[in-house]
């Protein structure tokens, strides 16, 4: 198939948008900008194009999708049993990088939530997606848009990366402003759940929510066997092809453990202040220790980039779970299926 490329900056250019909108109205697929990743939206309410998103990404069968709407008004077309706290974070927070999970209605096609009786549901915060689900006139089901378990996509050359060739569009509509995927919060709880921290941090949703717990998937492995209330939590996960090892500590220690243990072809994510300490490596800054939205804006483009060089081991520094932390620090963990050198303070 030939991918079709779109080159979308305003949701001025109504052409484009309806073609686009067009794409998805006919039960086509269509890599879509989000503030967060990339996306691969297929019609919500067409089983038989949202079947085709499993296929392109080869995606496990039992891992549902998003649902992604143009406004909070349209909880109650795909939702039931709305509670107050939904109202309340999406008059905060939307549009924006929060997904809900909120009781479905029987209009919401199984192939989305793979059965489930819950549904995730979002509203993205980019002005040439909107105007694209509104134009659409039907929810956009839409997983991030990279082959299953790697890096997603946060630019529209990641999209081409993984989908050339295999759907019917890509609309490039310039790179993610948040960089990671959205937070997820189970409101069908007793109490509301995070099932995987993202572009929203935490201490916002509690802001509004006063408690919310964290699933044990979003800090450490599942057992084997253990079933994570977010399917996708127990894929391996944002993965380049060399193995990762995360360093989490202080910067100055991490940066000379790092240093110690490297090899021969050798690759290492770190921050911005340390990127001169590891002479003849192949170094990605992800930004400064202190900033954790550039951290978040680059840290699946640095896994992405070690694929197709000769690095055979990849060592990264890791932020501490405060704001953007928590959801960067998850994001290499699982890139790392967990494995993690602690260093403490008593740590030479
Ligand atoms: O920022 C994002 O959320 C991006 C952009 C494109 O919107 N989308 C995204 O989708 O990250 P995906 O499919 O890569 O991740 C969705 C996660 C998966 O881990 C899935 O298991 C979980 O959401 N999920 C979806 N529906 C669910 C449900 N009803 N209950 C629990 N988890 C659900
Ligand atoms: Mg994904």
């Amino acid at each position: 198939m030939k991918t079709k490329y779109f080159h979308i900056t305003s949701p001025d250019q109504e052409e484009d948008i309806r073609a686009a909108a067009a794409i998805l109205r006919a039960g086509g697929l269509a890599g879509i900008p989000t503030e967060t990743v990339y996306g691969l939206g297929a019609n919500g309410l067409d089983g038989a194009a949202v079947g085709r998103i499993f296929q392109a990404k080869g995606r496990p069968q039992d891992n549902p999708l998003i649902l992604h709407i143009p406004e909070a008004e349209w909880l109650r077309r795909y939702c039931k049993n709305i509670p107050p706290a939904a109202w309340r974070l999406a008059e905060r927070f939307w549009p924006g990088p929060l997904t809900m999970i909120l009781q479905r209605k029987v209009n919401v096609p199984n192939a989305v939530t793979c059965g489930l009786d819950t549904v995730g549901v979002r509203c993205p915060d980019h002005p040439v997606t909107l105007a694209i689900i509104r134009a659409a006139g039907v929810p956009v089901a839409a997983p991030s848009g990279n082959l299953s378990g790697r890096p997603s996509p946060t630019c529209a050359r990641h999209m081409e990366e993984d989908m050339d060739g295999k759907i019917d569009a890509i609309v490039d509509g310039g790179p993610c402003g948040v960089g990671v995927e959205s937070t997820i919060v189970d409101l069908t709880a007793p109490v509301p759940r995070l099932l995987r921290p993202g572009g929203l941090p935490l201490e916002d949703l509690r802001a509004v929510l006063g408690e919310v717990a964290v699933d044990r998937a979003v800090l450490s492995p599942l057992d084997p066997g253990e079933k994570p209330r977010a399917p996708g939590m127990k894929y391996r996960h944002y993965a380049p092809r060399a193995p990762v090892t995360v360093v989490s500590g202080e910067g100055r220690r991490t940066a000379r453990y790092i240093r110690r243990n490297l090899g021969d072809h050798t690759g290492v994510i770190c921050f911005e202040e340390y990127r001169d300490q590891f002479p003849g490596c192949q170094v990605r800054s992800i930004g400064s220790a202190q900033d954790r939205g550039e951290q978040a804006r680059r840290v699946f483009d640095a896994l992405r980039s070690f694929d197709g060089t000769d690095v055979t081991a990849i060592f990264a520094q890791c932020p501490g779970d405060g704001g953007l932390g928590l959801a960067v620090a998850n994001r290499l963990k699982k890139a790392a299926g967990f494995q993690v050198v602690e260093l403490g303070e008593g740590t030479p």
